[in-house]
Parts: structure tokens; C-alpha cells; sequence
């Protein structure tokens, strides 16, 4: 087998997001995940944004019209129904939005892609991002309300973090019975070898959680009494921490005040601080109803550079995780008991991720480190493809293949061709 030139691949990529494209958004990629995902779309809009600067916009532009009036934009946007996805929008019954919906939201990776899109051509497209504005300050304001506990973000539903079966829920996942859950059919599994999905025990939980949202028409305010699950997690105390220093400058830029903003990241930058474990230095979840810490060193605890918050400890634990893989950031621990190389968020390498990490450690100044991410990344999708996810020691493809975001991910930052300087 010859390996592929890296204008071959990036050929390639711009294919998947075309062929993923259903006009007005993207899909993640067929069959598995047949609708619009909040942060994967954030995603293919940053690599459209490498070839085709309005079809990034129209992206964009999909994604907050979903937008809820208390401000939360859903994680998944079911704009055509499709028998191929449990659970669809009759499970959820979220109607509060102009699309139906699911009735969490998502990592706000909008916010800093929108930033990165509009400073490609910055006059060209000042009514575009004067019109998205107002909507990411809402959504935001919404994640400040309803999701903030001390500074750190918070989530109700493991989908919330986009990291579904990671072991930093686990604590608060087994606290849940799933009574009355009922008799129902995933589909996941018939598009996707099992071994790399969650178990059944997850998904009993998973969609228990959906039923009492829906039980409780996704009200928040009732919903936050005796919640069952709320894990405070370093994935959206870091992402929204950036966002709103992105929002804040695209603000500025707009002439806005900015001052709510830039309280709300006075407020987690001091979250921050309480993410960080103090017996293991590292930034890791806390269960938040018994107030328990996970322990768990995962691929979001490595954020805190997207974030904008240095971390000498954290950058000794990244070269120890690029010294025991050959293909890091394993989303999951490879030194802890329960590390499991293809289940998903329990062990798996995310090009996402690493790109998201990769973004952050070159503006906090660590250049060697951010090429040495950007060029292992590179080589694992060169040999193994355009796959959801890939295990950190063979470089194996999993989950879905053709995936958009990691197509998005080639194009906009692994890829030779992002550099002008390569
Ligand atoms: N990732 C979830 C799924 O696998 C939903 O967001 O369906």
C-alpha cells in the first residue's frame, strides 16, 4: 500500500465534508449519526472554512436558527426524519426550539470557530458576525445560568459533554437505577461494532435521563431540583472559558459592551482553579451531588491551554502521554485499570480533541508541543484514515469512518497545507 500525498488526503477530506453536506448542514457522517450535531458542526464549519469561506457561514448559521428562547442550542438537530438514529425526536419531545431537538446543549466550540472564520476575511463578513453575535451571547448567558456551579460548567447528561461514556461520569451514572426505563432498540450498534460503544448499563441510563427531561418538558428550573446527574467537567469549563474570551474579542471588534462577558470569565477562571486536583495535579470532573472527584486524567484535562490557563503540571503529564502512545491523546488514562483502547471516550485518540489541545498549547507559547500533536495527528490520519476515533497504540480506525470532523480537523489544522510554512 502506498501512502497517500497529503494534497491526495486533503482531496479526500474536502470529499467527506461534500459528501457529508446536506445543504444547510452537515451530518457527522451517514448512518450513524444521520442529523446535525451542535460542536461537530462547529467543526465541519471550520474546515469548510478552508475552501469555501460561505458554505462555512451557512453553518454557522444553521446551527444558532435551532436556537431555544431561553438561549440553549441543542445538541442535535433533527431537521429530517431518519429510522437509522435511536433516540429520534419523538423520544426526546423537546419543543421549545424553531427545529426539533434534543433537550441538552454541547461544547460551545461556536464561538472560538466563529472567531477563526471571520478573521480569515474580516470586513468581508462583519454583517454575518454582527448577526451571530446576540446569539452566542445568549447561548453563552444560558450556560452561565443553568450549567455554572463556582466557576466550573456542569452537565446533566453525559451527551452533554460530548465525551458520552467517558469514565469521569461513571460515579454518577451508578447512582442512577434506570427504573421503568422500558424496552427499546439502539441503532448504534447495527452501524458500529459494539466493542467500541457504550454498554447497554450506559444506555439505560442514557435514555432514563432523556425520559425525565422530557417527563419534566425540559424545564430547567424544575429540572435542576434533586437533579440526578451533575458532573462538573474540565471539556466545558474549558471550552466555554474560551469562547467567551473569543466572544469578548469579536465584541470588542463590533464596538459592544463586553463587560458581562468578561465577568463571566472572571468567574471561570476561578472554576478553573477548582478543577484541579490537588492530590493527583491534574484538572479532572467532580461529581457534584456528593461532591467526589473522578481521578480520572482524560484528554479533556488537557484543555486548560484552549483556555488560556498555564499549567506546569499539565504539560509534564502531556509529554509522559506522548511518551506511552504512539498516537496520542488517549481520551482515557492508558496507564489506568479501566482504560479500554477502542470503547469510545474510555481510551480512544480524538483528532478533535487533539486539534483543540494542539490550538491551545501554540497560543500559550509551547510551539514544540503543539507540532509534535499536529504532526502525530497528521500521521494517524495519513495511515488509518478519516475515522471518528482511533486507538492510541495501533492507530486502528473506530466508530464511524468518513466523519466529518475529522475530515474538518485534516483540512483546517493537521494538514501540511494549513501551514503556509511547511
Ligand atoms: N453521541 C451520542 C450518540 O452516540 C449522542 O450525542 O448517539
Amino acid at each position: 500500500m502506498t501512502t497517500m500525498s497529503h494534497i491526495e488526503l486533503d482531496e479526500q477530506a474536502r470529499a467527506i465534508l461534500k459528501g457529508n453536506d446536506r445543504g444547510m448542514y452537515t451530518v457527522p457522517t451517514a448512518g450513524l449519526y444521520p442529523y446535525q450535531w451542535n460542536w461537530d458542526s462547529a467543526f465541519a464549519a471550520w474546515g469548510f472554512a478552508t475552501f469555501d469561506i460561505d458554505r462555512a457561514w451557512t453553518e454557522i448559521q444553521t446551527l444558532l436558527s435551532a436556537q431555544w428562547p431561553s438561549g440553549m442550542i441543542p445538541h442535535i438537530l433533527f431537521h429530517q426524519p431518519d429510522p437509522g438514529y435511536f433516540p429520534g425526536p419523538e423520544v426526546w419531545g423537546a419543543n421549545h426550539g424553531p427545529i426539533p431537538s434534543s433537550g441538552i446543549s454541547q461544547p460551545p466550540v461556536a464561538a472560538p470557530f466563529v472567531r477563526a472564520i471571520w478573521e480569515a476575511s474580516p470586513d468581508q463578513h462583519l454583517a454575518k458576525l454582527r448577526a451571530a453575535f446576540p446569539k452566542l451571547v445568549a447561548w453563552h448567558r444560558w450556560f452561565m445560568e443553568w450549567r455554572c456551579h463556582e466557576g466550573m460548567i456542569f452537565i446533566t447528561h453525559p451527551w452533554e459533554a460530548g465525551r458520552d461514556n467517558a469514565p469521569d461520569w461513571d460515579l454518577a451514572m451508578q447512582a442512577i437505577t434506570p427504573e421503568g426505563v422500558g424496552e427499546y432498540t439502539r441503532r448504534d450498534t447495527s452501524h458500529v461494532d459494539p466493542s467500541m460503544r457504550p454498554t447497554k448499563e450506559d444506555y439505560d441510563r442514557y435514555i432514563w435521563l432523556v425520559q425525565r427531561g422530557r417527563r419534566l418538558d425540559w424545564d430547567e428550573a424544575t429540572m435542576a431540583v434533586d437533579p440526578p446527574f451533575r458532573v462538573a467537567d474540565p471539556t466545558m469549563t474549558f471550552i466555554l472559558l474560551r469562547a467567551n474570551r473569543d466572544l469578548a474579542v469579536m465584541g470588542k471588534a463590533l464596538g459592544e459592551d463586553t463587560s458581562e462577558i468578561d465577568a463571566w470569565i472572571e468567574q471561570l477562571e476561578n472554576g478553573t482553579r477548582r478543577l484541579k486536583n490537588p492530590e493527583r495535579n491534574i484538572f479532572d470532573a467532580i461529581e457534584l451531588n456528593s461532591g467526589t472527584r473522578s481521578g480520572n486524567l482524560s484528554n479533556a484535562s488537557y484543555l486548560c491551554w484552549y483556555a488560556g490557563i498555564d499549567d506546569p503540571d499539565m504539560l509534564a503529564s502531556f509529554d509522559h502521554a506522548c511518551a506511552i502512545a504512539d498516537y496520542p491523546i488517549a481520551s482515557h488514562d492508558p496507564e489506568a485499570a479501566n482504560f479500554d483502547a477502542c470503547r469510545y471516550w474510555r481510551g480512544p485518540t480524538w483528532a478533535i480533541m487533539n486539534s483543540l489541545i494542539g490550538v491551545g498549547l501554540e497560543g500559550m507559547g509551547h510551539t514544540d508541543r503543539a507540532e509534535q500533536l499536529r504532526h502525530r495527528t497528521a500521521s494517524l490520519i495519513t495511515e488509518h484514515g478519516f475515522a471518528e476515533y482511533f486507538d492510541p497504540f495501533t492507530g486502528a480506525p473506530a466508530g464511524g469512518g468518513t466523519f466529518t470532523w475529522t475530515a474538518a480537523v485534516w483540512l483546517a489544522w493537521a494538514s501540511p497545507s494549513s501551514r503556509r510554512d511547511d
